[in-house]
């Protein structure tokens, strides 16, 4: 488990802040995230780059965890922002964050979505296929204005957390394809467009990695294309974006690097390649989601009805489940827990954690050790801050849980806990009044 710590009450405390009084004051289930791992996540890779003097930009991907708070950490950290939809773009616009800074990704950009990335003067769209240069073009001809951009390209190079697979033909609905020319021809479309500026290229080849070979191997075909391209096109690449997919820790079982490492890695790897084929040391940009926030949250949940089944299994429910984190129903993911209220407390029983919905797989965590685990009990699941909330949904009508930021000592409420109302908010009526 995660660096634990435990007041004198024996309740677990997040930020220095006991867990139990965070759960009565906001009701459950609740995401808490310490700030100061947020800051020191981002500060990680930040300043990596700073201390070999490279020239850099680091993106929080929102789509891990986007708020207006959240956002708001990401612009205090001088983080440069990802977004990949009109709803994280408008909740960066909210939070104030620097525009030039935002980052646009997706694989089917709508004309509204690019229209507002336009107006909103974006700092760069990273494009994803030929129907968007087309859109684009479109967009720009029409405000008689400018757009920077980078080639997204798969590199045929997949990662599975501990292995990659290298595919001659990748086979992704992201991206232009190095292999069959499709990347080239999107280069010569966009390049005789004068008001797409092509500053360089994209890649992202997977989540949730712990090794830095598959990011390596990714640098050097890109370096490949680069210098295949410059004899070609006289293409020069002045950024090269290398994604995210930087590993996190969610049981004993996950063993990641150290942030710096991959970043080491990256540097490295850049100059290296860069040397091999006498070409300039881009820009290096990268996109960090889950490694940014994963980490940092804490869901708090309440203990409500168990089953015994002799010999089989005993399932503990929880107020909450694949409404707030679908990671393990989607994904098989797993997570460590603890009984907040009990840490001190010896290991007494082997028990299967349940979700609240009408569903079986709404499993959260399947045989864990816990202390004797009761109702009201107060459940803490640990690293649950990227693709928690922001994968949560309503099924079964369930209200989106409440999400808190705790720092220096003190919390601060930043997503409000959804009421009944909310959730009928959209809802009309079919009979008459
Ligand atoms: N950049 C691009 C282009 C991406 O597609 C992604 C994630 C990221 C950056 C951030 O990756 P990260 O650093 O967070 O691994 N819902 C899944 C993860 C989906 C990731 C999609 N793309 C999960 O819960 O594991």
């Amino acid at each position: 488990t995660n660096s634990l710590t435990v007041n004198n009450k024996g309740h677990l405390t997040i930020g220095g802040l006991d867990s139990i009084m965070l759960a009565e004051k906001y009701g459950t289930p609740l995401f808490v995230y310490d700030v100061e791992k947020i800051r020191n996540n981002a500060r990680a890779f930040v300043s990596t780059f700073a201390k070999h003097g490279v020239k850099a930009q680091v993106a929080y991907a929102s789509k891990a965890f986007s708020s207006v708070a959240m956002v708001q950490v990401a612009k205090q950290e001088k983080l440069s922002l990802d977004v990949v939809s009109q709803g994280e773009l408008y909740t960066a616009l909210q939070a104030g964050f620097p525009v030039d800074k935002i980052h646009f990704h997706g694989n089917n950009k709508s004309l509204e979505e690019l229209e507002m990335a336009v107006n909103a003067e974006i700092g760069c769209i990273v494009i994803d296929n030929f129907y968007e240069i087309d859109l684009l073009a479109a967009v720009l001809e029409e405000k008689q204005t400018t757009m920077d951009v980078l080639i997204r390209v798969t590199p045929g190079i997949e990662a599975h957390t501990h292995d990659y697979i290298l595919t001659g033909n990748e086979d992704s609905k992201f991206g232009f394809d190095l292999s069959n020319g499709q990347a080239a021809e999107a280069l010569e479309k966009i390049s005789a467009n004068d008001s797409i500026n092509l500053k360089g290229l994209h890649c992202h080849i997977g989540s949730q990695i712990f090794e830095t070979d598959g990011f390596t191997m990714a640098v050097e075909r890109l370096f490949k294309i680069m210098s295949e391209w410059k004899d070609l096109f006289q293409f020069k690449a002045e950024i090269l974006n290398l994604g995210g997919g930087f590993g996190i820790k969610y049981t004993d079982e996950d063993k990641p690097l150290p942030l710096d490492r991959y970043v080491e890695a990256l540097i490295s790897e850049v100059s290296k390649q860069a040397e091999v084929y006498d070409l300039e040391f881009p820009e290096i940009w990268i996109e960090p989601g889950r490694s940014i926030v994963g980490d940092t949250a804490t869901t708090l949940y309440t203990v409500g009805s168990t089953k015994d089944i002799p010999n089989v299994r005993k399932y503990v429910a929880v107020d909450g489940g694949m409404t707030d984190n679908l990671r393990p129903a989607l994904y098989q993911a797993k997570y460590d827990a603890v009984i907040a209220n009990k840490v001190n407390q010896r290991i007494e029983e082997k028990v299967s954690i349940a979700g609240k919905c009408c569903e079986s797989g709404d499993m959260l965590i399947w045989d864990i050790d816990l202390p004797e685990v009761e109702a009201n009990d107060i459940l803490a699941v640990f690293s649950t801050g990227a693709y928690g909330y922001s994968m949560s949904n309503h099924y079964n009508r369930f209200p989106k849980a409440a999400v808190v930021f705790v720092e220096n000592g003190k919390d601060k409420l930043v997503i409000k806990r959804e009421t009944y109302e909310d959730v009928i908010q959209n809802d009309l009526t079919y009979e008459e009044e």
